[in-house]
């Protein structure tokens, strides 16, 4: 469920259509609902209630600081795979104590900045990256607590790009290799066992899945108690679907208790990483229709909004839903390719949609609000969007359109001097 919906056929955004703000803020920019992040964030909330549990929302979705600052002032964690998400969280109001630390490729200072700040935990997701912990934190005169990224070998059934709990994928550590590093980890004096971890994939239906890859992490948990490890919390990563088109992944609630029902009386403190299912409903992409192309062949809305914008219709060919932002009474519908002003033939948001369009009109896609703005890049040299947040009858940008001279102000050309000759 999401605060967007259609009054007297105008888009509204909570309180606030849709037309307004982005005819205030110009196009193409995201528009969040502060309302619907909170609702998707308690869904979590309410339903591990009476159970211990951190939600360490995933950074990564979606990483603007008005984002960060409600979701912090709600009470959440958060997963953080950089120390640029890590500043963004504290800038943002978000708590060291409750941040773990994801990725396969953290570097030295990223260590050192989350040691002195005190994250809750390093997912840990090979043995060199054990040992340059270890070393780091004994340099500092310090202990970091650690829990393993096991890879449990559990196909998602979701895009090959977004499964990462199979043994051909780069992330985490095989059950195996998983109980040595345990091992050697605990009796490192520079490191503090605290939980385990796995994170299968992302845009999951099914809670089998899930529940086959928990199991697989319990089956450690006891090896590990009968040797005297004993862990504090088991975090079962993110990836939660979300409803684009026609899936019906299963509501938090379903999930959670799912969950919290197979861990009862473990003792083990539950730790989830949603992103997606929080961000994505709560955010919409709006963009305006610049021209309309009939090539004889296809029709085709050219709109202002491209895949340096939004990147995943290009990148994975995902489907996100198009609507009017304002419904005509009149004219009719036709086929088209939603297609943006980047050289590219991937540069698509959406085909062989039925829609009835006039130039100028402003288009919204839904579902944007996580790994929308996020992965959008300057390709074409074109700036990024606008992002603002809607709180009921009010709204605040929340990050302003890039200028011309941002594009390039961190860009020099060669001096005089070097050997270009005419
Ligand atoms: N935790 C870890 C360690 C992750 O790698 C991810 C996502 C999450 C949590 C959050 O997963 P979520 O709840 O959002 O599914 N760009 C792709 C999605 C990539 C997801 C990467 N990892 C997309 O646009 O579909």
């Amino acid at each position: 469920m999401d605060h967007f919906e259609y009054r007297n056929h105008q888009l509204f955004a909570e309180d606030l259509s849709v037309q307004e703000i982005a005819e205030h803020y110009g196009t193409p920019c995201y528009i969040y609902s502060r309302a619907t992040l909170e609702r998707h964030l308690k869904a979590y909330q309410t339903a591990m209630d009476g159970y211990p549990h951190m939600i360490c929302y995933a950074v990564k979705a979606n990483s603007n600081l008005a984002v960060l600052n409600v979701l912090a002032r709600l009470g959440a964690g958060f997963d953080i795979v950089s120390v640029g998400e890590m500043e963004r969280v504290l800038a943002a109001g978000g708590k060291p104590e409750r941040i773990v630390f994801s990725g396969v490729g953290k570097l030295e200072h990223e260590m050192r900045r989350a040691l002195e700040v005190g994250v809750h935990c390093f997912n840990v997701e090979s043995a060199p990256e054990l040992e340059r912990l270890q070393q780091v934190a004994a340099d500092m005169g310090k202990k970091a607590p650690i829990s393993i990224r096991v890879n449990p070998d559990v196909d998602p059934q979701t895009h090959p790009y977004i499964s990462t709990g199979l043994k051909e994928n780069k992330f985490g550590v095989s059950i195996d290799e998983a109980l040595e590093l345990y091992h050697s980890a605990a009796v490192s004096p520079h490191l503090d066992v605290i939980g385990i971890d796995c994170h299968i994939g992302s845009q999951l239906t099914q809670i089998s899945p899930f529940l086959d890859a928990l199991e697989r992490v319990l089956n450690i948990i006891e090896t590990l108690r009968n040797e005297g490890i004993r862990l504090k919390h088991l975090d079962l990563g993110g990836g939660l679907g979300v409803t684009y088109n026609q899936e019906t992944p299963p509501h938090p609630n379903e999930y959670a208790r799912a969950v919290m029902e197979r861990l009862k009386g473990s003792g083990l403190t539950l730790v989830l990483e949603p992103g997606r299912s929080i961000a994505a409903n709560a955010g919409l992409m709006v963009t305006r229709v610049e021209y309309l192309k009939h090539n004889g062949h296809k029709d085709f809305a050219i709109v202002d909004a491209a895949m340096n914008d939004l990147i995943r219709p290009s990148l994975y060919g995902a489907w996100q839903n198009i609507v009017p932002v304002r419904q005509h009474s009149e004219g009719k519908e036709a086929r088209y390719d939603i297609v943006g002003p980047v050289c590219e033939t991937g540069d698509f948001i959406g085909k062989e949609r039925l829609l009835n369009l006039k130039p100028g009109d402003l288009l919204a896609v839904r579902s944007a609000g996580a790994y929308g703005f996020v992965m959008s890049s300057n390709y074409n040299s074109r700036g990024r969007a606008a992002e603002v947040m809607v709180d009921g009858d009010k709204h605040y940008l929340v990050r302003r359109r890039e200028t011309i001279e941002e594009l390039f102000a961190g860009e020099c050309a060669l001096p005089e001097s070097a050997s270009v000759k005419p």
